[in-house]
């Protein structure tokens, strides 16, 4: 479908847990879009900018120092901080559609929900890190995280031995599963915005589903 010019852009985000295929499904759909003559950036949490590349490096080291679940809400928190300001909002501005592969959600099922850090407190410093911007649709690509984190270790197979599982594919499965029910619990609360995408179909069966999605929003 054609987006005609008055088209406002919109802001979609890619959630789930461990290996549930987000990331390749994100590319996937940035390619359709543009295809369609729809301007897109995908972009990615921690990261968008070279602060969050730099901090994306100290979150995911494996094991090389230790990180409190403080100074990791932390982390994250400046990493968006920076993402949502330089990236995503001149990108917005632009009337570009802005494709993030993670945001403010993940803070809450991770550190929120799998961390135990304070729900609260998480809450306030998402607002006060991302200026409150809140997606216009986000994707939660629900899966087992039996299935995802079988994946995920695939994923790493093969890689140099240094290319292991990150710190939080190293956590135990009560943390993953901590997690799973965690953003549940977010897409319950606000199913306007929330779609659930059963993670655990085929590469094309999901790619159709998150079209489908996105064409919704057209
Ligand atoms: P990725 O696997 O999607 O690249 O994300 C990197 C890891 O960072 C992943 O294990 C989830 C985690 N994460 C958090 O714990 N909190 C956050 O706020 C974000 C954005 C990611």
């Amino acid at each position: 479908m054609a987006m005609k010019g008055d088209q406002v852009a919109k802001f979609v985000t890619f959630e789930g847990g461990e290996g549930s295929g987000k990331t390749t499904q994100i590319r996937l759909a940035a390619e359709w879009l543009r295809e369609r003559g729809i301007p897109v950036l995908a972009t990615a949490e921690p990261g968008g900018t070279p602060l969050g590349q730099k901090i994306r490096e100290i979150l995911l080291n494996r094991g090389a120092w230790t990180i409190g679940a403080e100074a990791e809400l932390l982390l994250f928190a400046a990493a968006r901080a920076q993402h949502v300001r330089e990236t995503i909002l001149p990108a917005l501005a632009a009337n570009q559609w802005v494709l993030c592969d993670r945001f403010a959600d993940a803070t809450f099922a991770y550190q929120g929900f799998g961390r135990g850090l304070d729900a609260k407190f998480v809450k306030s410093l998402n607002a006060f890190s991302s200026l409150s911007l809140v997606p216009d649709r986000t994707l939660l690509f629900d899966l087992s995280p039996e299935i995802g984190l079988a994946r995920a270790k695939r994923r790493v197979t093969g890689l140099r031995p240094e290319a292991a599982e990150d710190r939080f594919e190293q956590e135990e499965r009560a943390f993953h599963e901590r997690i799973r029910k965690g953003y549940l619990t977010l897409a319950a609360a606000e199913p306007d915005r929330f779609r659930i995408i059963a993670a655990a179909g085929d590469l094309d069966t999901v790619r159709g589903e998150v079209r489908d999605q996105l064409e919704c929003l057209f």
